[in-house]
């Protein structure tokens, strides 16, 4: 099915770090045309060079408007867009600042919808962000982080049809190892992703490439559309 991506053009906001980069440099193994964008130019320019070959890097910020409008004006179309870019504050709903908490939706949210009002998509191509498990499985402690995932999925849905022929789809992981932990200390990091591991039915927690094939699978297939994929290592049923 990845051979559907050969020769596309396939944007990967977030790239620079994470499920995005995986997701990047997947793509450009399996023949597509990469650009990466997120904020950090060093960054973005160091991802590339990590991947190899010709990729195209641009600086975008979902929080602003205008930046994410620049982004497409300035571009050809693409075939797939795939949203993995977000940075949200995570604790419980009468600790966590409002300020902080309208900054979380603020990014992770109001970011992909951004990108929906403004992506110029080719016909049969896709538009695909990344939620998380929790709007399925909500956990005490992260109400927010609950209400922006379902408010993500729900957009997703509406959008299948509002941007149809586009195809419009979502992914749903619960722990995957990336960047995104680096805030805690490399034990707590490595305690933590052994607990979880422990804790969820298959026994791991996600791998950057796992969560980036299933997001590749969802752009190549003109099948999916509407679709909200769970790849959570059963978290979501404990
Ligand atoms: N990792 C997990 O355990 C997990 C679990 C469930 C759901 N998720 C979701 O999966 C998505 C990807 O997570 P990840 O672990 O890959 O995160 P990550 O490693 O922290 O990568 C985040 C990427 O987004 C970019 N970014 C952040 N804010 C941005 C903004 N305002 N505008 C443009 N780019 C921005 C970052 O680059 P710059 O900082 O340079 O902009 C970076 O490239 C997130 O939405 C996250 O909520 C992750």
């Amino acid at each position: 099915m990845l051979k559907n991506l050969n020769d596309k053009s396939v944007l990967v906001i977030g790239g620079s770090s994470g499920i995005g980069f995986a997701t990047a440099q997947m793509a450009h193994e399996a023949g597509a045309k990469v650009t990466l964008a997120a904020r950090d130019a060093r960054r973005l320019a160091e991802a590339a060079d990590r991947i190899g070959g010709p990729l195209a890097t641009r600086e975008v910020d979902l929080r602003d408007d205008a930046s994410v409008a620049a982004l497409f004006d300035q571009s050809a179309p693409f075939d797939h867009v795939i949203v993995t870019a977000s940075q949200v504050k995570i604790a419980p709903v009468r600790d966590l600042p409002l300020e902080d908490a309208f900054a979380s939706f603020e990014s992770k949210f109001w970011g992909f919808y951004r990108v929906a009002r403004h992506a110029a998509i080719r016909e049969g191509g896709s538009l695909s962000v990344v939620s998380g498990y929790l709007a399925n499985r909500p956990v005490a402690g992260r109400s927010l982080m609950v209400a922006i995932n379902a408010a993500l999925e729900g957009l997703t849905r509406g959008l299948a049809l509002e941007l149809a022929p586009v195809r419009v789809n979502a992914l749903s992981p619960a722990m995957v190892q990336t960047e995104m932990w680096n805030g805690l200390s490399e034990a707590d990091r490595q305690a933590l992703f052994a607990k979880t591991a422990e804790s969820y039915p298959a026994g791991v927690i996600g791998r950057p490439e796992d969560v980036a094939a299933q997001l590749l699978l969802l752009a190549a297939s003109p099948y999916a559309t509407g679709t909200v994929v769970m790849l959570d290592g059963g978290a979501s049923l404990i």
